[in-house]
Order: structure tokens, then sequence, then C-alpha cells
């Protein structure tokens, strides 16, 4: 059922609003299901469509879930009847690649569809499937599909990955836990994503150290156990929200989550102008009532997240001045530029740069979300407007933000969502 959001800007957001546990730690979390024939129960489970599309892959291979009530669910992985992931859901959600490394790990082979570009750029495996060679897996590409097979086990090695890898990390760190030996993995991804992985990892009988560092080091154990986990805060939700208070000159009480989630990302939000303050169970942010006009450049954590970028390209296109936003991690990720400037928004891209000029007010109208993070800029940009915008695509925004008018009307904010099909 395809719909979209009718949004009337304008309200000054106010009141309270609750993050959901963060996706991007969700979707391997889920994964480590495989790694074991234990039940592993997850709690602060994001209801999103990525979620869904990774348990129906999950159950593909065999997997039980028990029920996802309340933000918890249940996995079994005690009865696996097939090690293929194939293209059809693969291709809807490229996090799907980590699948890979556990089955390998514990089964000795899978195959694994590729899972192609995608909006925001190419975004390749290889460092994924390079990293898995030098644990010993050999890895053939097949009509579309990635075969990986190691049917002796892995075995642990030093792997240097040559560009910080988020998912990728996960994936090596994944299948290190069950190797034959010590696995070091070098310029690892730092995120707390990978931290949250870790500790769940051990929690499930893993030995690893170094996991929020760039060396990450893997004893490997012969089996896993299950566990129980509760998924940490989303961090890109948090500053989204943040943000919002600032765009819509508001005052959010933002809670289930915490500052020190975002350490490059903080004292930039003060130089926009959003006071920040802590709070019991989360944080108040607080417009002062101007927009200041800040440079960003996103880099690997904990640097300024490429996930925030286009939330801060549309609080900056309200500045008093310009901004200079930057993207360094994916090549094509400025596709919200054409939509905000169809709201009025002066922005102007050379290469990897965008220069932003801060107009007076937006105005809201028909535009189209093209990818989860270009979408919710969108919601932003259209609170902040004057008048009516129809936002199309919406799929693109259910993939990331969990009922987010949901959480955002009792703010104050005027969205409706209208089924078109
Ligand atoms: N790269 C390679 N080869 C590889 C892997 C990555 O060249 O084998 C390159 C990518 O093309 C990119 C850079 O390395 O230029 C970093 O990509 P990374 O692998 O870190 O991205 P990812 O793991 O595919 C995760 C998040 C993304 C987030 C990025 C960067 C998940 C499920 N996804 O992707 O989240 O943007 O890290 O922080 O964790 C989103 O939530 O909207 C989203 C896209």
């Amino acid at each position: 059922m395809l719909s979209v959001l009718k949004i009337q800007g304008g309200v000054q957001l106010k009141g309270e609003v609750k993050v959901s546990g963060a996706k991007n730690a969700a979707l391997p979390l889920l994964t480590t299901c495989l790694l074991t024939d234990q039940k592993m129960v997850f709690k602060n489970t994001p209801r999103l469509s990525d979620i869904f599309t990774l348990v129906d892959l999950l159950e593909k291979f065999g997997v039980s879930s028990g029920n996802f009530d309340q933000n918890t669910l249940e996995l079994k992985a005690s009865n696996i009847t097939t090690l293929i992931a194939p293209y059809d859901l693969v291709r809807k959600m490229r996090a799907s690649i980590l699948v890979l490394g556990p089955l390998v790990a514990r089964f000795g082979e899978a195959k694994v569809s590729l899972p192609g570009g995608c909006a925001i750029g190419t975004r390749p495996v290889d460092i994924h499937l390079a990293g898995l060679k030098a644990l010993g897996c050999d890895i053939e590409i097949d009509q579309g599909y990635i075969i990986a097979k190691a049917p002796k086990g892995l075995i642990g090695n030093t792997f240097t990955m040559p560009v910080i890898t988020v998912t990728g990390t996960e994936n090596l760190m994944m299948a290190a836990t069950l190797a034959k030996g010590d696995t070091t993995l070098i310029n690892a991804a730092r995120e707390p994503e990978i931290v949250d992985l870790a500790n769940c990892l051990i929690a499930m009988g893993a030995k690893i150290t170094g996991a929020g560092t760039d060396t990450i080091c893997i004893t490997g154990v012969p089996s896993l156990g299950g566990a129980t986990h509760t998924i940490l805060p989303d961090r890109i939700e948090t500053g989204t929200f943040a943000m919002l208070a600032g765009i819509t000159k508001g005052d959010l009480k933002i809670t289930n989550t915490n500052l020190n989630l975002i350490p490059g990302v903080t004292q930039i939000l003060t130089n926009a102008g959003i006071e920040l303050k802590e709070e019991a169970n989360g944080f108040r942010a607080t417009s002062t009532g101007k927009i200041n006009g800040i440079d960003i450049m996103t880099e690997p954590y904990p640097g300024f997240p490429t996930d925030l970028q286009a939330q801060t390209m549309a609080l900056m296109s309200l500045c008093d001045g310009a901004s200079m936003i930057t993207e360094t991690i994916f090549e094509n990720r400025f596709m919200h530029v054409p939509e905000l400037c169809r709201m009025g928004a002066k922005i102007t891209v050379h290469g990897s740069s965008a220069m932003v000029r801060g107009v007076k007010e937006l105005s809201g109208a028909p535009v189209m979300a093209t990818d989860l993070r270009a979408s919710v800029s969108l919601v932003m940009a259209a609170l902040a407007a004057k008048g009516e915008t129809t936002l199309n695509r919406v799929y693109h925004l259910d993939r990331g933000y969990e009922n987010i008018e949901h959480k955002l009307i009792p703010c104050g904010a005027q969205i409706e969502r209208i089924k078109i099909s």
C-alpha cells in the first residue's frame, strides 16, 4: 500500500519524543542468531520495514521468530534449512549482506546475492569478501551470487581494512567469533553499533576486545550460546529530533537516549543555535530562536555522521548566512538538494560539497523522497515551511523511522498519512 504524508508547516514543535532502538545496531544484532542454535531475545527492537525485511530473510533460512510485541523479538536458528540468501530479498536491503559472515562461520558455506548499487552510491562489498578470504574462506562470484566456502571452518588472521566500513567490520567480527585462533581487525569502524554488537556477542560467549577502537581482537570459540540483549538507542533519530527542535524553533525533550551517542554532533548543533541540556533519561533540545550557519564534513565515527547530513542541510537552508556541507562517505548523497530547492532552499553543489545560502522562509511543495535520510530531511523542511507539503515515496522513511508521525503529532506537528493505492 503506497502512502503520502501531507504536512502543514509552521508549527513550533514542543513536548516529549521518544527515541527507538537503533536500526543500524538491530540489523547486525539480529543476524547473530545465525551463530547459535540457542534462542536470542532482542529488546528495544525498532518496528521498521528494514527489520521486517531482515526477519523475512532469516525465516527463509529456517530461523523461527517468536513474538515481536512491544519491541521484543525472539529468534532461534536451531533448524536451518537453506544457506541461500536470494536476490529478491537482498536487493530490498543491502544490510542483508550481514548474514554472510555468521552463516559461513557456523555452517562452512553460504550463497548470498550481491547487493548491487543503491541510490546513495555504488557501495561495493569487496572489503567484506577480502576479509573473509583472509580468514581462509574460498569466495567465488557466480551469476550475481557470492559463493563462500570454508568446509573446515574459518581460521583467525590479521586483516587491515583499506577503508573504514561499518557493516564490513560487523560481518568480519561475527565471522571471527567462531574461527580457529585469533583474529585482529585493523582500521575497524568504531561506531557505537559495533560496540553494541560486540557486547551481545560477548554475552553469547564470544571473546572480543577493542570494540569501539580501531583495532578489534577476537579469539575464536567452538560454539556460542543464546543471550538477551537490549538494543542501544538510535543516534541518528536522536540527532534528527534535536535538529527538528532547531528548524521549527521549538523545544523538545528527547527521551530514551543520551548525548554521549552523538559526540561529533553536539558542538555543531550548539553552534547552530540549538541549546542541549542533559536530563534524566535523555536531554532537552531548545531553539535559541536563531539558526547560525555552520560548516560540516561527514566522517566515520566519531566524526559527523553521513546519516545526519541531509537533516543538517534542511536545517541550514534556513540559517543566517551560509553553510558548507561536505560529504566524504558516499559519492551520491545529495539527492535531497533538488527537492529542498523546490521548497525554496538555495543550495549549489560543487563535487562533494554543497553551499547552502540561508533563506528567510521555505514554502510547502509536492516533493519526492529518494532515500531514507533524504526523506526525513524533507519532513523537517516541511514542518518548518509555510503551507502544505506532500511527501511522496514514504516507504523510504518507514525503513528507518518508527511511527514518525505518531511521535511528532503530540508535539504539535500537523502530519497526515494518506493511502494512495
Ligand atoms: N566500502 C567499500 N567496500 C566495502 C565496504 C564499504 O568500498 O566492502 C565503502 C563504501 O562504498 C563507502 C564507505 O566504504 O564509501 C563506507 O561504507 P560502509 O561500509 O561503512 O557503509 P555500510 O556499512 O554499508 C552503514 C550504515 C549506513 C551508513 C554507513 C556509514 C548499516 C546497516 N548501514 O552502511 O546507514 O550510512 O554505515 O556510516 O549500518 C542509513 O541508515 O541510512 C544508512 C545508509
